[in-house]
């Protein structure tokens, strides 16, 4: 009897076992396969769901759409603020250029990071409920999906946008040339020039656009940041893009250029890197693109470090590093123990912010009806 029993009890937690196959211990997400690359439906799913499966402390984010009128998706993690209270928020996304998958795998990886870990793990526990963690995997869905068609270089290797052709590229031999596409990464309000060569080239793979913020999808960006909802919050801020092993601080509009509290930027950032080459040796650089690169104009987070009181700005170039050429995309294998380094980095910022904040009142609660002064305040300390 006691045998046979505890054989129907073997049986029935085995085919549970093999019914809910997703269900890991402690688990609040839906099951996203960090071991292989994604298509753009499986991040869509995945972070509606992750919001709809866990809203005491995750919400679902869409902050506009796509020039093909795909959502630009993101969660907000976080244990709502008692009443009166503003938390410090921080923001964390998987980039804006198309053939960048791990980045946006990545920025998944961090999502199941803070729900699973949330009252299970104490460092967790305490980001969740002390922060407001945006978090935003893929800004370009519309590039994401073209790359995804096709193992032709040209598609698979696109950077920018899907914005309609335009007729006035140039190319070594000719003019006039029809090329689709703005990079979003040129097309915000940053050292903006219509003398910016190549960026004035709409056949170049870094064209910037007719004009700044002519992209819905840049746009959706700067509206969010400057919105009553983050704006005067946002202390940190971790664009992540493929490739380089770099960890570009602002400005990048041009060299040696620089904003003032550069110094506890730099610092901030060696730390991380030390932390994530603690882990397995992977060695980031550290500093401006433009000093380390050459310049690049109407960069994102350029952007928001010069019109935003978001003070720990910065861009991920994850592995591999430089030496190798055109490697966007790593094996998938690598997409976890990327992701678990790059968290590291980041549990260092997230450990400064806290740090530094506590003693801060993010800016009063901003007017409802969302005027411009709810806006112009900065941090405020207490
Ligand atoms: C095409 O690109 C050029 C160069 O940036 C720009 O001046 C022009 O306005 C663009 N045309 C359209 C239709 O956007
Ligand atoms: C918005 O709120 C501010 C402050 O409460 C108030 O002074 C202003 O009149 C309001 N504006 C509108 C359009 O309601
Ligand atoms: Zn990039």
């Amino acid at each position: 009897m006691f045998v046979m029993r505890s054989t129907v009890c073997l049986l029935v937690y085995l085919l549970v076992a093999v019914w809910t196959p997703q269900t890991k211990a402690g688990a609040r997400t839906p099951f996203f396969d960090l071991t292989q690359y994604n298509d753009w439906p499986q991040f869509e799913d995945y972070v509606k769901g992750v919001a709809h499966d866990n809203p005491s402390f995750v919400q679902l984010k869409t902050i506009g759409r796509s020039r093909e009128g795909r959502p630009l998706l993101g969660v907000r993690i976080g244990k709502p603020a008692p009443a009166g209270r503003r938390k410090i928020a921080v923001w964390l996304d998987g980039g804006n250029h198309a053939r960048e998958w791990p980045a946006f795998h990545v920025a998944v990886y961090f999502i199941e990071k803070l729900v699973n870990g949330y009252l299970v793990d104490d460092k967790i526990t305490k980001y969740v409920n002390t922060l407001d963690i945006y978090v935003f995997p893929v800004l370009n869905p519309d590039g994401f999906v073209y790359s995804r068609t096709s193992t032709r270089a040209t598609i698979r290797q696109w950077r920018k946008n899907r914005a309609p052709e335009n007729c006035t590229g140039t190319g070594p031999f000719s003019s006039d040339l029809c090329c689709e596409g703005v990079d979003l990464n040129r097309n915000y309000d940053i050292g903006f020039s219509h003398n910016n060569y190549p960026f004035n080239n709409p056949c170049s793979d870094e064209f910037q656009g007719p004009r700044p913020f002519s992209e819905p999808e840049s746009r959706a960006v700067r509206d969010f940041v400057m919105s009553s909802e983050i704006y005067g919050r946002l202390y940190a801020l971790v664009s992540m893009h493929t490739h380089g092993q770099l960890w570009i601080l602002p400005y990048n509009y041009h060299k040696r250029t620089y904003p003032q509290d550069f110094k506890d930027l730099e610092t901030l950032a060696n730390r991380a890197a030390d932390r994530v080459f603690a882990y397995r040796e992977t060695k980031y650089r550290v500093g401006t693109a433009a000093d380390m690169l050459g310049t690049a104009t109407g960069g994102a987070t350029d952007w928001i470090k010069k019109n935003t009181p978001t003070k720990y700005v910065y861009v991920l170039e994850l592995p591999p590093d430089m030496k190798t050429w055109f490697a966007f995309q790593v094996k998938p294998h690598w997409l976890i123990p990327i992701g678990k380094e790059t968290w590291l980095g980041i549990e260092v910022i997230f450990d400064q912010v806290i740090e530094e904040t506590k003693n801060f009142q993010p800016t009063s609660e901003p007017s409802s009806n969302g005027t411009v002064d709810s806006r112009s305040p900065r941090f405020r300390q207490l």
